[in-house]
């Protein structure tokens, strides 16, 4: 993999800082599962599925330090405190719930047992989620067919993953058929996803790109500009609604008006079954100086009242599809969602 998101080695949890790029490459090394947390809350690392693999390794290393008196307690308060880090992405809580079930089953055997199953776990599920993502890309990939110029909002890339990615990673699937097309890349304000973390992937991969603000996208689709959409997700509730990244709700509105597909790419771990529908939810508000500030210098006036929610809910009725590893997932969503999800 080109892009080293998020790694493992010698028993620290190593993450490429998003923040700082695109214009330099910064690899934080944290040994301590509370660094894990923040970094989380922070972005150093973000997107949902790379968000559970984080969540997962900081289980790992906060066992591994977890003094064994009181190794149970300790657990419960890792478990918590990393559970606190952001709240709409489900995978982080999917991946905990995956260590938690670990930690029961191997309790039995020992603390060091449950170590050691604790750091296997969170290296599987690190893998399992790039395994994903290419069937993602094989499933996605026919789809998108001949599409010629691909929308994609904020970033669900190998910086949002354990790698290859889930929207990008259909795009990385379409070119390796040969498919000629370009992307079309929405900024993503406020925390610009888009301009700063897709547009450097898509750079890196020599995918042709053009880079759009995101009130441009009625614009584009209006000229005609836009043959497809294709977005990550945070969250699918059991009704198909679709949380992702603030604006694609707008983007899915403009895509149906114009009679364009928007297809939205994810793991089976971003789907929430308990979940009934997007009103259930939660959405994350962030700092309001994501929006009054850029790079740290004010754009609006000091005190300036500011709303920052920081994803949206798409409704069912406006999503063509959802691509999984498991295959692509129509409508009736209600119905057909139940069936890829195993009890
Ligand atoms: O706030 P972020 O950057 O974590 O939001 C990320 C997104 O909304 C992505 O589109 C989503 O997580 C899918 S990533 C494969």
């Amino acid at each position: 993999m080109a892009v080293k998101t998020i790694q493992w080695k010698n028993d620290r949890v190593i993450m490429l800082d998003q923040r700082l790029l695109p214009h330099r490459e910064v690899y934080r090394s944290y040994g301590d599962y509370r660094q894990v947390a923040e970094a989380i809350r922070s972005m150093v690392i973000r997107g949902a599925p790379a968000i559970g693999v984080a969540a997962a390794m900081g289980v790992a290393l906060g066992a591994l330090h977890a003094p064994e008196k009181s190794f149970d307690r300790d657990f419960e308060r890792i478990v918590a405190i990393l559970g606190k880090a952001r709240p709409t992405a489900v995978n982080l809580f999917w991946a905990l719930q995956r260590m938690r079930a670990v930690h029961s089953a191997q309790r039995s055997n020992g603390v060091a047992a449950v170590r050691q199953a604790l750091k296997a776990e969170a290296l599987k599920i690190f893998r399992g989620d790039i395994l994903a993502n290419i069937m993602i890309g094989e499933h996605g990939a026919p789809l998108l067919g001949d599409a010629k110029r691909i929308m994609t909002h904020c970033n669900a890339g190998a910086l949002a993953t354990a790698g290859y990615g889930t929207a990008l990673g259909v795009l990385r699937a379409l070119k390796e058929s040969g498919k000629k097309f370009e992307v079309y890349v929405n900024e993503t304000r406020p925390f610009l996803q888009g301009a700063r973390l897709t547009a450097w992937e898509l750079m890196k991969e020599k995918i042709p790109a053009t880079l759009v603000t995101d009130n441009m996208v009625g614009y584009l689709m209006q000229q005609g500009l836009i043959d497809a959409v294709v977005v990550g997700c945070d969250r699918v509730a059991a009704n198909g609604d679709v949380a992702n990244k603030i604006g694609t709700y707008t983007v899915a509105v403009l895509a149906q008006r114009h009679g364009i597909p928007f297809y939205v790419a994810g793991p089976m771990s971003s789907i929430d079954i308990d979940c009934p529908s997007g009103k259930d939810i939660p959405i994350e508000e962030r700092d309001g100086k994501e929006v009054s500030h850029i790079f740290g210098k004010a754009l609006a006036p000091k005190g300036m009242k500011v709303f920052n929610p920081a994803f949206d809910v798409t409704d069912h009725g406006l999503v063509t599809a959802i691509i999984t590893e498991l295959g692509v997932i129509n409508p009736p969503y209600k119905k057909n969602i139940r069936t890829y999800v195993s009890d």
